[in-house]
């Protein structure tokens, strides 16, 4: 047998055993005569003990050098007492080793395995096969398999069905420019790669399927962050017969089971929902961090008289708002910080940062500290206290502006205060959002935009939509996990009426929405079961549990921020034949 165990699996109920074991050489450390090499596989690290005694064995291992491939065989004991590791979980034992054999060579890594040096991610993603024999990688991918290995098991308990769907495809909004693929043989025409098998789980459901799911990858050619990259997998769930409390339900058990057996955490049952508006409101987000012990507190109604046109302004204008987010223990940040954190607030469009510091709050007016107090009444700087809940030692920030550049720039503030300042809790706060607006208007295109997807169904009639899309929500759900959205959906419209006026409001006019839908608007009319589900981001989640950064650190093989792959060089060239064969010519840069 060319190995009995895996290196990290041996214990001290192996002692005495003859074992095989096959690996890579970790370390290889002489110690007076006696070698020692910890000998690495997927499942951990254990220490092999080479004795010249065992002339032939000792030879082989003289030669050994970092990564080298190895097989040994030998016997399981006891360490003598004293040189226990006990941080190994194979610490109390070590194999003495009787033959061994070199399998293969292995060049000096461009970075050691062993140890963790800073890499650059170029180079941890060009040796990607080497960056992933880090015990960190492999216990990282290791925890995504057991993910999905129990979403798998639970959703098959309950009845769903794992059924594939095409990558080959028509574009599937989503909000993302689509990856096309050309067709050769249909010269000029592109097959776009999906954004999210959307519209096949849907007609999943209309060909009566009733509960499907499959771990998928999407496409979306968008820009990246740590939380996104060009291909990524979703768990993607549909179902019929389910309202939107049954399917949260369900999905929040999913959760919490998988927590609980995965990571041992309990989390809440249930988990808290808020709607969008409150989110927006109170936390200047839609996917709210609710381990920052920080909020936003609305003022405009408190400045539409102020002598102040910063604050009068916005608070007048029906778009637009006032608040603060009051930063306990704040009074202490310097000029110079304060100057920081407006250059970071003018990033998401803020015209300035006013503040008012508290050092006194006993004393009103006398005991505060800001440009601006000459602007406001002492009415007002009493209800602004009074609202914030300032105390003696903080700061109160203030955003005037339209209101989403308010709530991003403040909610951004909360983000980077709460990390700043450790203000932090610890542990797992899931929520909900719900109650989502229908309809968000795009200023440049002019028009409004599905704030979920074009699918989704409004909580009200046709009638109502068309009187009022600015007011109209949908019946779209998310769940957030640590400031960080891990899944949405929604229930779905399953009237071709519905639809088509959706389409329209969305500016989608009868003839391109056949041409671009018409196989939904047609399927809608063969008996549209109700239904309605959702998409959790594999990546996202697996990056949470793994107390990860990034999802590229739970992927095997991501792309770079550029999304490029430097390991395989993609994208690449493709000779003049090949774009021949497909009818293309490449324009001008
Ligand atoms: P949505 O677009 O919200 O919904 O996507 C669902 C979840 O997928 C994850 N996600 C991503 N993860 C990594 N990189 C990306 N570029 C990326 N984009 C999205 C997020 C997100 O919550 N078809 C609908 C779902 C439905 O309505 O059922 C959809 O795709 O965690
Ligand atoms: P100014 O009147 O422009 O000197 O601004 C006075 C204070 O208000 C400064 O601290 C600015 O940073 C702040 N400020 C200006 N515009 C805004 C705004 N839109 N929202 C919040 N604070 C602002």
């Amino acid at each position: 047998m060319m190995r009995t165990h895996r290196c990290g699996e041996l214990n001290q109920t192996h002692i005495g055993q003859e074992v095989a074991l096959c690996g890579w050489v970790h370390r290889r450390r002489d110690h007076g005569g006696v070698i020692f090499i910890d000998l690495r596989d997927r499942e951990g690290i254990v220490q092999a003990v080479v004795d010249p005694s065992v002339p032939e064995a000792f030879a082989k291992a003289e030669q050994v050098r970092s990564e080298y491939v190895i097989r040994v065989v030998g016997t399981v004991r006891h360490r003598p007492p004293g040189t226990e590791n006990l941080n190994l979980p194979t610490g109390r034992i070590e194999v003495m080793v009787s033959a061994m054999e070199i399998l293969n060579r292995a060049e000096t890594p461009p970075f050691p395995i062993d140890s963790e040096v800073p890499v650059s991610e170029e180079v941890r993603l060009r040796y990607r096969y080497l960056d992933l024999r880090r015990p960190q990688m492999q216990a990282r991918l290791r925890l995504r398999r057991e993910v999905a290995g129990f979403l798998r098991r639970f959703l098959d308990a309950h009845g769903f069905y794992e059924i594939e769907t095409p990558f080959l495809t028509k574009a599937t909004p989503e909000g993302a420019r689509d990856y096309l693929v050309p067709s050769r043989v249909h010269p000029h025409a592109f097959y776009a790669l999906p954004q999210s098998p959307q519209l096949y789980k849907q007609l999943l459901m209309i060909a009566g399927f009733d509960r499907y799911y499959q771990i998928v990858r999407c496409f979306r050619d968008e820009d990246l962050r740590a939380d996104r990259q060009p291909e990524f997998t979703q768990l993607d769930i549909e179902t019929s017969f389910m309202d939107e409390n049954e399917i949260m339900a369900l999905m929040e058990e999913m959760m919490r089971q998988l927590f609980k057996e995965i990571l041992a955490v309990e989390l809440p049952n249930p988990f808290p929902r808020l709607s969008y508006a409150e989110a927006v409101s109170r936390f200047g987000s839609d996917k709210p961090d609710l381990r920052i012990p920080l909020e936003l507190s609305d003022l405009t109604d408190l400045m539409r008289e102020v002598d102040f046109k910063v604050f009068s302004g916005p608070a007048s204008d029906p778009e637009g708002r006032v608040a603060a987010l009051r930063l306990p223990g704040g009074a202490e940040l310097s000029r110079r910080e304060i100057e920081d954190l407006t250059a970071f607030v003018a990033g998401y469009g803020a015209k300035g940062l006013a503040y008012v510091k508290v050092n006194a709050r006993a004393q009103g007016r006398e005991g505060l500290q800001s440009p601006i107090l000459k602007f406001l009444p002492d009415a007002v700087i009493e209800a602004i206290l009074q609202r914030t809940g300032a105390q003696s030692g903080d700061i109160v920030f203030f955003g005037a502006d339209k209101a989403k550049i308010v709530a991003d720039a403040l909610g951004a503030l909360r983000i980077k205060l709460g990390h700043e300042r450790g203000l932090i809790e610890p542990g797992w706060r899931p929520l909900w959002i719900v109650q989502f607006p229908m309809f968000e208007w795009d200023p440049e295109q002019r028009r409004w935009v599905a704030l979920h997807h074009p699918f989704t169904a409004p909580r009200c009639s046709i009638e109502e939509l068309k009187a009022n899309p600015k007011e109209a929500l949908s019946r779209a759900y998310d769940m957030v996990l640590n400031g960080v959205e891990i899944g949405g959906g929604s229930i779905r419209i399953h009237t071709q009426q519905m639809q088509q006026a959706v389409f329209e409001l969305l500016g989608i006019g009868p003839e391109e929405a056949q041409e671009k839908f018409g196989f939904l608007l047609t399927a809608l009319k063969y008996g549209c079961p109700p239904h309605g589900g959702i998409a959790f981001g594999l990546d996202r989640l697996v990056m949470l549990m793994a107390g990860a950064s990034t999802i590229r650190d739970v992927m095997a093989f991501p792309k770079t921020q550029a999304a490029a792959c430097p390991m395989v060089d993609a994208p690449a060239k493709v000779s003049e034949e090949q774009l021949r064969e497909l009818s293309l010519q490449l324009r001008k840069l």
